[in-house]
């Protein structure tokens, strides 16, 4: 019966994956070639080599720094895009930082529209759909995150659809960031933020307060708390979950550990994405089978494509298409 439930595949989407988080070591190596960047010391074989939450974000920066013109980022969405839909993918959010597009020294509506046609082009060849997650930088501050918050209000027309807040989770706190996400949710895009990673539940409780979001980025911590399990549930809240993340940055030791049949027999409605696939050894498809391997036969792996399909920043009528 094992045997032939690994055989059943289902159709794969994913509410969360960052961009520049997509570049696989060998393209960024190419692009340092091609401009004389040394990153001998960020790249080891097919992998890249980062320590702690820090170290990852600084080399995330470094990456992202290797994509400057419009051009590069209208690639990296379409490759990544045609890359899932292969795998089976029909749907995913790809989370766009406008500050690190300036850092690359690109105007952030240029960046934007790039994306936007990367993922027009990927619909096109592989029928996926794509939308795009404006975030905000934590640790830049709550101006910064605020001057995103703008843009993506102004970005309908470049297919953005929500507002995230990404970056390093022990920095600040959910009410800083209130008034970017008062901005966007009045432009009607849908509100996501990283909480319950680095910190615990009062983290998350904190944030659903203060930034009316739908869904979490992570989450998971949440399972150290039974009122906000409760709270959860009865709020319909989405988690998006990446599992393979979350073991590469230490948050649990091991799969034994981590929680997601927990999340699930506490009767909440969950999700997995990849986060950013290379520099945690993972893809979408890895996500999926390590629902499977905690005991996610083939309906309730259906039900993680069917929540992010419910849950997701998308249009009505492209909604019921996809359902
Ligand atoms: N920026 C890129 N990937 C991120 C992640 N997983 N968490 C927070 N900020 C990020
Ligand atoms: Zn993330």
């Amino acid at each position: 019966a094992a045997a032939r439930e690994r055989q059943v595949t289902v159709p794969l989407a994913e509410l969360h994956v960052h961009l520049e988080g997509t570049a696989s070591p060998a393209l960024a190596r190419e692009q340092a070639r091609r401009l004389g960047v040394a990153i001998d010391d960020l790249v080891d074989g097919d992998r890249y080599r980062w320590q702690g939450f820090g170290g990852f974000l600084e080399a995330y920066d470094r990456v992202a720094a290797l994509f400057r013109t419009p051009d590069d980022f209208r690639r990296l969405a379409s490759n990544y895009l045609r890359d899932i839909a292969a795998r089976g993918a029909v749907y995913a959010e790809l989370f766009v930082s406008p500050d690190h597009a300036r850092a690359s020294g690109l105007d952030p509506d240029d960046y934007l529209e790039a994306v936007a046609r990367g993922a027009t082009d990927a619909e096109r060849e592989a029928g996926i759909v794509g939308r795009l997650v404006v975030v905000g930088v934590r640790h830049l501050g709550p101006d910064a995150a605020e001057a995103a918050a703008r843009l993506a209000a102004m970005s309908r027309h470049r297919g953005v659809t929500g507002f995230g807040l990404a970056g390093d989770e022990r920095s600040g706190h959910p009410a800083d960031f209130a008034r970017a996400f008062a901005i966007a949710g009045e432009a009607a895009l849908g509100l996501t933020a990283h909480a319950g990673e680095f910190a615990g539940p009062q983290a998350i409780s904190e944030t659903l307060d203060r930034l009316k979001v739908t869904r979490l980025g992570h989450g998971v911590r949440a399972v150290e708390d039974a009122a906000l399990l409760d709270r959860l549930r009865r709020e319909r809240i989405v988690l998006e979950v990446y599992p393979h993340s979350n073991l590469a940055l230490g948050v649990y030791p091991d799969a034994d550990a981590y929680p997601l049949r927990r999340l699930r027999e506490a009767g909440l409605r969950l999700t997995v994405s990849s986060d950013d696939p290379p520099f945690f050894g993972t893809n979408l498809a890895r996500e999926y089978a390590f629902a499977e391997s905690q005991s996610f036969g083939p309906a309730e792996r259906l039900a993680l494509t069917r929540t992010a399909l419910e849950a997701a920043f998308v249009e009505e009528g492209v909604r019921r298409q996809l359902l």
